[in-house]
């Protein structure tokens, strides 16, 4: 048996978009439904879990597990700048109060991936006040968290959100692998408003903050370090090291990439992937944390997501029992983890499909039944025991 700390958070992720459904006030759902959209699938209703979330923490409740983490909508908070729905503040404020009255400790993400439609059309991250406009969005959540939630991650994934930014460059370079290169000025932004609602936060003393960084566990090819360290730096290291001073930081790890003299390539020939193409790779996890570990100079090293893409249940076991067993060498080798969260609680929206599956828990698309997976009551087992056998 590896146990592991006392108290550790045993959670599942979610997203507000990928889940709630309709969240029409968004940017990322104005790209699925513009005329000319290059995203293959729209959200639509998506889990219906902006109403049946009281389902959703019930059965990670009845799981086993012992947190939830999820988002919540600045676009439904703030529908119009400056224009607060207390409405909305309330209906966040009850997913925290129906985890707490489920004993699952709540970690609440304030921005994963969209924006208010208003945002994005004062140029989104790119605006030279976005902190600021981040930062009083803060102020405007703090009702939701104010008691009885202790983990807030401020931003989801900065890095993916520079290099979708990078993308859009006119000057940006082709991809065939791997993301874009991303947007300096899009990462320094985010930096700031990051520092900046962490200050905010600072006014509930019950609050760590953090956030969280996706990362890619990078291998160099024979003879690319060079190469290599430049395709990770602005990418990776210059987040984490932007946690330095942070209360946690979230890492987020899937797989591995190679990178090689032009750029970042493709699996071996040969190599498992999964529903999203990515390599099968759950070493993935614990090389992402112990690099943020070194980077950030040993602040704890919060699990915000790990998971796989795939049809066949017992592949997904397979792979967090391996991510974990890693997970916990690290810990036994002095990393400071508090918790893990598996990626995802449920079959959600992946960001323009609905066939990469990751959850522990099916949703069917229209009836928007719950169905359990074995995966589901495997990973609950553990958390109950807090050890992997
Ligand atoms: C994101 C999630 C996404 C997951 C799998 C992370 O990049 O935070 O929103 O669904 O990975 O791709």
């Amino acid at each position: 048996m590896r146990t592991f700390p006392p108290g550790f958070l045993w959670g599942a992720a979610t997203s507000g978009h990928q889940t709630e459904g309709n969240n029409i006030n968004s940017d990322y759902w104005q790209r699925e439904y513009a005329p000319d959209s290059t995203v293959p699938e729209a959200s639509g209703d998506a889990c219906d879990s902006f109403h049946r979330y009281p389902q959703d923490i019930a059965l990670l409740a009845e799981l086993g597990l012992n947190s939830y983490r999820f988002s919540v909508e600045w676009c439904r908070i703030e529908p119009e700048r400056g224009q607060v729905s207390v409405a909305m503040l309330d209906h966040y404020r009850r997913m925290v109060d129906c985890c707490l009255q489920h004993g699952l400790r709540p970690m609440v993400t304030l921005h994963h991936f969209t924006v208010p439609r208003w945002m994005s059309a004062l140029g989104g991250w790119r605006n030279p006040r976005a902190a600021e406009l981040f930062a009083r969005f803060t102020e405007i959540a703090l009702p939701i968290v104010r008691d009885g939630v202790e983990w807030v991650c401020t931003i989801n994934e900065p890095n993916v959100v520079a290099c979708a930014e990078g993308a859009k460059d006119p000057d940006a370079e082709p991809v065939a692998y791997g993301m874009a290169r991303p947007n300096g000025q899009v990462s320094a932004e985010l930096v700031r408003a990051h520092r900046m609602s962490r200050e905010v936060l600072a006014a509930l003393p019950g609050v760590r903050s953090g956030w969280t960084v996706a990362t890619q566990a990078i291998h160099a090819l024979p003879g690319c370090a060079d190469e290599a360290y430049a395709y990770s730096y602005p990418l990776e290291e210059y987040f984490l090291e932007a946690a330095r001073d942070d209360d946690f930081v979230g890492v987020q790890a899937y797989t591995r990439t190679f990178v090689g003299r032009a750029g970042a390539v493709p699996p071996p020939a040969g190599a498992e992937t999964t529903l999203t193409g990515w390599e099968y790779f759950p070493d993935a996890l614990a090389i992402g944390v112990r690099q943020a570990w070194k980077v950030t100079g040993g602040v704890p090293v919060l699990v915000t997501e790990n998971g796989i893409a795939t049809a066949d249940d017992s592949r997904r076991v397979d792979y967090v029992r391996d991510a974990l067993a890693g997970l916990h060498q690290a810990i036994t080798d002095g990393v400071e983890v508090p918790g893990y969260y598996h990626w995802s609680a449920l079959d959600n929206y992946e960001w323009g499909s609905w066939t990469p599956t990751f959850g522990l828990i099916a949703v069917d698309r229209t009836t928007f039944r719950r169905t359990v997976k074995p995966s589901a009551r495997w990973f609950g087992a553990l958390a109950r025991k807090n050890a992997l056998p």
